[in-house]
This record gives C-alpha cells, sequence and structure tokens, in this order.
C-alpha cells in the first residue's frame, strides 16, 4: 500500500479524529469516539498505560452515598468554594451532576473499586469536602486502594483496544496545523526513536497532554508532565488561561516529591510539626487536616519558615499514620506504604512519613467551554469564539471547574466527565463536517525550521548548555520565585532570570546526535514547551494583584473580588494579559456568590 506524502515527502495519515495523549482524558474521549465508529487516532509519547494517571492515589469524586449521606449539590458548593471562587459554576455543576452516572459507568466497565462492607464502592473523606453546604465532613472519594488512577487508565485503555482505538504510541506531537481561516487540521508529530516526522491530517482535534507539574523542582508529577499541549496552542497564537495557579500538595516524600496521597489523611492520618503539635488545629480550626490543599501547603510551609519545621535541617514536617493499625494501612493504603519504605526509607505503619508541599497540578490550561471546545474571547470579553476543530479536556484544559484550587478527587472526575462530552461534541462536529479540509501545502514547514534550528543554535559555536542542564535551572528558578508563597521583589527576579534563561535555551546545544536513542532531541522539544509554560505562570503571576486560593502574594495578602474576579488569557507574543469574565450563572440552580472561604 503506498503511503500519501506532503511536498516535502512527510507522510501525511487521515483520521476522523487526532487525540494527542494517552491518559485517562484522552482515552475517554477516544473510546466514545471508536464506539461511534469515527476513525480515532491517540498520540502519545509514552506506552499509553504509562500516562501520568496511573500516578493517581486517592479517588474519584461522585456523591454516591455509600458511606455516607451525600448530594451532587453539596459536591458543587465544595468546589466552588473550594476554587476560591473562580470556578465556572455551569462547569462546575455539569461536572457535579455528572459524577454518579460516570463513576457507574467505569465500575461497569470494569474499575476494581474497594468495597464497603456491604458490597458499594468504598468511599473516603478527602479534603475540602462537606455535607449541608459547609458542614460534616463528605465521604465522598470513591477509591481502588490507593492506585485509583492505575485502576481506571488500564480499563480504559483496554476498553479502546477492544473498542478499534489506533495508536501512534512513543510520538511527540510538534505543532498544529491550521488553515488560513484558523480551522485545526490535525498536528505534525514525531516518532521518538527515529525522529522522522509524521503529518496527521484530522478533522477534529484534541489535545490531552496532562499538567505540566514537572517546571517545577519539586513534583508528584512524571518526568513527561512538561505541559506540551500548552506549547501547542501558545506557538499557534492561541492563549492560555489561569496559569498562576498551580497547586501545590501538602504531601510530597520531603526532598523527593513522590505523592503520599491526601487519602491517608482521609483515612485518619494527621501532621505534626517539631513540637508534635497537630498544628492545623491553628489554621483550619474545623477541618484540620482535611482542609482545601492550598490551605493545608500554606500551613505547613508556615511551620518551617517559623522554625517549627523537623529533621536535622528543619525542613519539613511529618505525618503520621501509625496510630492506623498495619490492616488499614496494608488493606487502604499500600501503595503509599511502599513509597514510605522506598523513597523516606521508613515504615508508615511504626514510622511517621517526612512530608512538604510539592507540585502536583495545572489548575491553568487550554480555555475551553464545558463541551471540550477550545474558546479564545476577546479582550475584556468572554465571546466564547470556537476555534474550530480544536479541542482540549483534562488537566491541560481549562474548562474551568478548579478555578484557583482544585478538590483532591475532582481531577480523576473532570477527565471522565470532559472526555465523554467532548467525545460526544466532536461527533457533532464529524457529523456537519464530513470531508477533510485542505492541508496548507505549508504544514510541516514551521516544525522543520524549528528543528533545524534545535540542530544547528545560532550561539553553538560558543558553546551552548544541554537541555538536561537547562531545564534543572527552570525547575529551581519556578520553585525559587513561583512557589507557595510568592514576593514582589523575588517574582520581579523570576521575570528577570527567565529572559535570560531563555536566551541560553535558544542557543542550547543537544550533544551527540549519532547515538541511537537521541533523548536529547526530545528533552530540547520539551524543554521548549516547559518554558513556554514558565513564562505564561510568572507574567500572570506577576499580573494578579490579589491573593486567591493557589497564588498568595505577600504584597497582597487579601482576595479581591471587585478588581479579579476574572480570569486571565496569557498569549506568547509580547507576553501579553488579557482578561473575561468568571461565568457565575449555573445551569439550573442558583449561583454561589463568593464569601469568606474558612475551613
Ligand atoms: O492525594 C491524592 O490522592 C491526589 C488526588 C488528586 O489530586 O485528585
Amino acid at each position: 500500500m503506498s503511503v500519501a506524502t506532503d511536498p516535502n515527502g512527510i507522510p501525511v495519515r487521515r483520521f476522523d479524529t487526532l487525540v494527542i495523549g494517552a491518559g485517562g482524558a484522552g482515552l475517554r474521549a477516544a473510546l466514545e469516539l471508536s464506539r461511534a465508529e469515527a476513525a480515532t487516532a491517540v498520540l502519545s509519547k509514552v506506552f499509553p498505560t504509562r500516562s501520568h494517571t496511573v500516578a493517581a492515589q486517592g479517588g474519584i469524586n461522585a456523591a454516591l452515598g455509600n458511606v455516607a449521606e451525600d448530594r451532587w449539590i453539596w459536591h458543587m458548593y465544595d468546589t466552588i468554594k473550594g476554587s476560591d471562587y473562580l470556578a465556572d459554576q455551569d462547569a462546575v455543576e455539569y461536572m457535579c451532576r455528572a459524577a454518579r452516572r460516570l463513576v457507574v459507568e467505569l465500575e461497569h466497565e470494569g474499575v476494581p473499586f474497594s468495597r464497603t462492607d456491604a458490597g458499594f464502592v468504598y468511599q473516603r473523606p478527602f479534603g475540602g469536602q462537606s455535607r449541608g453546604f459547609g458542614g460534616d465532613q463528605a465521604a465522598r472519594t470513591c477509591a481502588a486502594a490507593d492506585r485509583t488512577g492505575h485502576a481506571i487508565l488500564h480499563t480504559l485503555y483496554q476498553q479502546n483496544v477492544r473498542a478499534g482505538t489506533y495508536f501512534f504510541d512513543e510520538y511527540l506531537a510538534l505543532d498544529l496545523i491550521r488553515d488560513d481561516d484558523g480551522h485545526v487540521l490535525g498536528a505534525v508529530g514525531m516518532e521518538m526513536a527515529t525522529g522522522e516526522l509524521v503529518v496527521i491530517q484530522a478533522k477534529a482535534t484534541l489535545i490531552a497532554t496532562g499538567g505540566a507539574g514537572r517546571i517545577y523542582r519539586t513534583s508528584t508529577n512524571a518526568h513527561i508532565n512538561t505541559g506540551d499541549g500548552l506549547g501547542l496552542v501558545l506557538r499557534a497564537g492561541l492563549p492560555v488561561q489561569d496559569m498562576e495557579f498551580f497547586q501545590f500538595h501538602p504531601t510530597g516524600i520531603a526532598g523527593h516529591g513522590l505523592l503520599i496521597t491526601e487519602g491517608a489523611r482521609g483515612e485518619g492520618g494527621y501532621l505534626v510539626n517539631a513540637e508534635g503539635e497537630r498544628f492545623m488545629a491553628r489554621y483550619a480550626p474545623s477541618s484540620k487536616d482535611l482542609a482545601s490543599r492550598d490551605v493545608v501547603s500554606r500551613a505547613m510551609v508556615t511551620e518551617v519558615r517559623e522554625g517549627r519545621g523537623c529533621g536535622p535541617d528543619g525542613d519539613h514536617v511529618l505525618l503520621r499514620l501509625d496510630h492506623l493499625g498495619e490492616a488499614l494501612i496494608s488493606q487502604r493504603l499500600p501503595g503509599i506504604r511502599e513509597s514510605a519504605r522506598r523513597f523516606a526509607k521508613v515504615d508508615p505503619v511504626h514510622e511517621p512519613i517526612p512530608v512538604f508541599p510539592t507540585s502536583h497540578y495545572t489548575m491553568g490550561g487550554i480555555p475551553t467551554n464545558r463541551f471540550g471546545e477550545v474558546v479564545v474571547g476577546a479582550d475584556g470579553a468572554h465571546h466564547d469564539e470556537v476555534v474550530p476543530g480544536l479541542y482540549a479536556i483534562g488537566e491541560c484544559a481549562c474548562v474551568s471547574v478548579h478555578g484557583a484550587n482544585r478538590l483532591g478527587g475532582n481531577s480523576l472526575l473532570d477527565i471522565v466527565v470532559f472526555g465523554r462530552a467532548a467525545g460526544n461534541r466532536i461527533q457533532d462536529f464529524l457529523a456537519r463536517n464530513r470531508y477533510h479540509r485542505p492541508l496548507p501545502e505549508s504544514s510541516a514547514e514551521g516544525t522543520r525550521a524549528r528543528l533545524a534550528e534545535l540542530e544547528a543554535p545560532p550561539g553553538r559555536d560558543s558553546g551552548g548548555e544541554s537541555p538536561g542542564r537547562l531545564r534543572r535551572e527552570l525547575q529551581n528558578l519556578m520553585e525559587a520565585h513561583f512557589g507557595v508563597f510568592r514576593e514582589p521583589e523575588g517574582m520581579a527576579e523570576g521575570i528577570e532570570r527567565l529572559a535570560e534563561l531563555g536566551e541560553r535555551i535558544r542557543a542550547m546545544d543537544m550533544g551527540d546526535r549519532g547515538s541511537v536513542f537521541n533523548t536529547a532531541r526530545v528533552e530540547a522539544l520539551e524543554l521548549q514547551n516547559m518554558y513556554q509554560v514558565g513564562l505564561a505562570a510568572a507574567h500572570s503571576a506577576c499580573a494578579r494583584t490579589e491573593s486567591r486560593g493557589a497564588h498568595v502574594r505577600r504584597d497582597y495578602p487579601g482576595r479581591d473580588d471587585a478588581n479579579w474576579l476574572r480570569h486571565s488569557l496569557y498569549y506568547l507574543a509580547d507576553n501579553r494579559m488579557a482578561y473575561k469574565p468568571v461565568r457565575m450563572q449555573p445551569m439550573t440552580v442558583d449561583p454561589f456568590p463568593p464569601k469568606e472561604r474558612v475551613y
């Protein structure tokens, strides 16, 4: 069979839909499409079951009420309060209403959820979740021990194989293809082992590449989480939204960043400082260790800064689980026992785990509506002008259901709810767009030029640095200048250092490309994405002169609803910022107006 090529001899593959990313979001959307007999390709830079969804531990939220009475509207209230009122309330209502059905569906597809004694799906308490609009602690997070993401990802992959989804494994998406009318027509991909390019032509292109937590030094994120999808849209001239909001998970293993699930506190674990004090009672008198993540992370950093940190350097606090007993830990938290033994050299059955906040989740991302369509709003307005043929879902998207701070257990929910929604919306689009639009002749030209410059960078003769070294510098810079607490001078210095780092990244040297596995090429391409995401996060943080959710400034300590109840949009060209209003009107219920947020 002959393979179609573009004018430069690059192979062209044709599908109805191209899904970029094989985590839970991409696979849930692909499943909807393949089952509807749309020709669907999933491109992934790792084998699909190694996607980062596999690392999600604690669970997925749905008001099933299996352990204690619950209602979807209480879940909606908690999500909006947790977001510090920046979430779009129509999207939150949609997600919380759909949760029950989608979790039951996962169970029927084969996810092996843990069980209550009565045989129902097990649900554990998680942070920031209440009953009756801020009352007692809820038990809403449906869990498969502490390996819920693993169970969901494997189930979705197997169902996709069964449904006939086509996989481009170990390919990196380099650039979107757009025509002069702004339609997205697919993407240019690269086979990582060979460096060969391929043009993947599609009527609809869905970005589901996950988060960008690796722009920080310590992170719960896999090394693959380099913000590739955000780089794709930024280079296409489109904005990213709310990038100042990065979540720091309270319990990363100190020094490593590896995740110790919030489920450990949900099962009864608690934090102590060097004096053995359960300090969370001072910061969140009612919810204590199960306050929302931004609150707990700030409390931990404050304890360390005020000299009550543990260990020889006083640089972390301790998570105690020893009172829970070996039986419960083995049944409900086997994975974190293993991680603690391996990385912290402690057995939580007997000893506390040293923990410190670590980058975990990208609340911002590609702006979309609740159907997964990528939208661009005119400056200051919220026009919801759709980019034809382009969709985004999951952590790389900003729909926005997490606002300024996400609740634990809502990310696995987000990926299945909006994966399904986007899959359905794309089917409607395919029904109206039955034929491929013609590809521009130059569809891979920009990518080829970018690769050529990487091969022969301008500063190479004067000694460019390696991508690995520059990546570490970016991660250290972001952690030092745009971490849990943000200082005005620190951020200004961070912006200057980023500009200087950008010059060095342009001149980076990939070293010897004669070797069989040229991982430096992929690292260099990932670093370009990480750098662009870093710029977005830094400029968005400097521009927002208030504190809200995960974005906390020493110089503007309060939330400022009069001026800042709005979403940020960042454009790569000239680091331009624009803004659009938050959607305060839910679909059917009354809005939840902003109030003071206490736990
Ligand atoms: O702590 C955790 O298990 C993480 C869950 C989440 O981020 O949703």
